[in-house]
């Protein structure tokens, strides 16, 4: 039986598209469905855009996307599906989408792995002090004193507090199973049993600041969670403990952490920052026990094809009649990033 190959179009910027759809990705694509020229586009408002969208069945949309207003959106009479190939759909994701009824599906899972494993490792350096104890180094060169003064260098036994137990934090929690530390988490939507089967404890969220050695954030940038951890949280963290940051940067209050750094108290490992870059003046760039990358955790390179191949996944379930295994709901949206 041949299947029907609906008209599809791909909605991302030209550099995402030429990254996360190489030859064995589109191969796959042009297997399932049916693409005319322009095949990609990330202007949803030309001419050729318009009359794309008017074909189109399928969109396969990534980094760039712009938003589904409701006005092109109008232009799509026949969109069915979205089969995104990269995390959150908010930029793009309006409520006409759902008014539509349109099914769509997100990688968020598959972006969830890099971030897992940049802050295992990132939780691996904290209980060294490697990250700051290599900023000692560069200062006092063959004089090792600095090393003493950086407190107890072992992830043996340690506290690690996560907080959210999302996509992201639930894969830290089971990759922390191979370690020998106690692993706490805070998280109102999650339950006793989920937590503990995946190798942690739930526990109120000032408990786990109380008792954490390193503390990690996992939650989505929502209004409830905009500085969940301000002044007030971080001075329940005891002297010495690290605060790793690959969430979004205002689930953060960034002047309380620059106080709470500046004075030497708390170390910090920030991926993300509020603002996003910090402005060159900023404290935290100087300071030798804050390490700041700049927002690489997620998936780059070809890890991005793990998103893109998720969402060919999603399509090819769809075309053959069998559920989702990544559907975004209104619902979600709520709690999730
Ligand atoms: N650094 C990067 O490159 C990068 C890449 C991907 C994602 N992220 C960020 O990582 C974070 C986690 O992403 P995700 O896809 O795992 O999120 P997710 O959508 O899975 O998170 C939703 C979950 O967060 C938890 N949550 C919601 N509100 C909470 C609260 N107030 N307290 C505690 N837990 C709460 C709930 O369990 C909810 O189900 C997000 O902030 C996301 O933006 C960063």
């Amino acid at each position: 039986m041949t299947v029907r190959r609906p008209p599809a179009l791909l909605v991302m910027d030209a550099a995402t598209f030429r990254v996360q759809f190489g030859q064995r990705q589109l191969g796959r694509l042009r297997a399932l469905v049916e693409l005319a020229d322009p095949i990609r586009i990330d202007d949803l408002d030309t001419p050729a855009a318009r009359r794309r969208l008017g074909e189109a069945e399928v969109l396969l949309t990534s980094w760039g996307c712009p938003p589904l207003t409701a006005e092109r959106l109008a232009d799509a009479p026949r969109l069915r599906a979205i089969f995104h190939c990269a995390g959150t759909v908010r930029p793009f994701v309006t409520d006409e989408v759902w008014r539509r009824g349109i099914l769509v599906t997100s990688a968020a899972d598959a972006n969830a792995i890099p971030v897992a494993e940049f802050t295992l490792a990132a939780i691996i350096f904290a209980g060294k002090k490697a990250p700051f104890l290599a900023q000692d180094a560069r200062t006092h060169r063959d004089d090792w004193s600095y090393v003493e003064r950086r407190g107890e260098l072992s992830n043996r036994g340690r506290t690690v507090g996560v907080v959210g137990f999302s996509r992201v934090g639930r894969r830290v929690v089971e990759r922390l199973r191979g370690l020998e530390t106690e692993v706490l988490v805070a998280d109102p939507y999650a339950g006793q049993d989920e937590v503990r089967a995946a190798g942690g404890e739930l526990v109120a969220l000032a408990e786990l600041l109380e008792r954490c050695d390193v503390l990690t954030l996992h939650v989505p940038s929502l209004p409830a969670t905009h500085h969940l951890i301000g002044a007030a949280e971080l001075a329940l963290l005891r002297d010495g403990t690290t605060v790793i940051n690959t969430a979004r940067g205002a689930v953060l209050d960034t002047a309380a952490l620059e106080h709470e750094c500046a004075s030497g108290r708390i170390d910090a490992i920030l991926d993300v920052t509020d603002p996003e870059p910090l402005p060159a003046h900023s404290v935290l760039y100087d300071l030798p026990n804050v390490m700041i990358t700049p927002h690489i955790a997620g998936s780059l390179g070809n890890e991005t094809w793990r998103m893109s191949e998720s969402a060919l996944d999603e399509l090819e379930r769809h075309l053959s009649g069998r559920p989702p295994r990544t559907a975004v709901t209104p619902d979600e949206f709520a709690v999730s990033a």
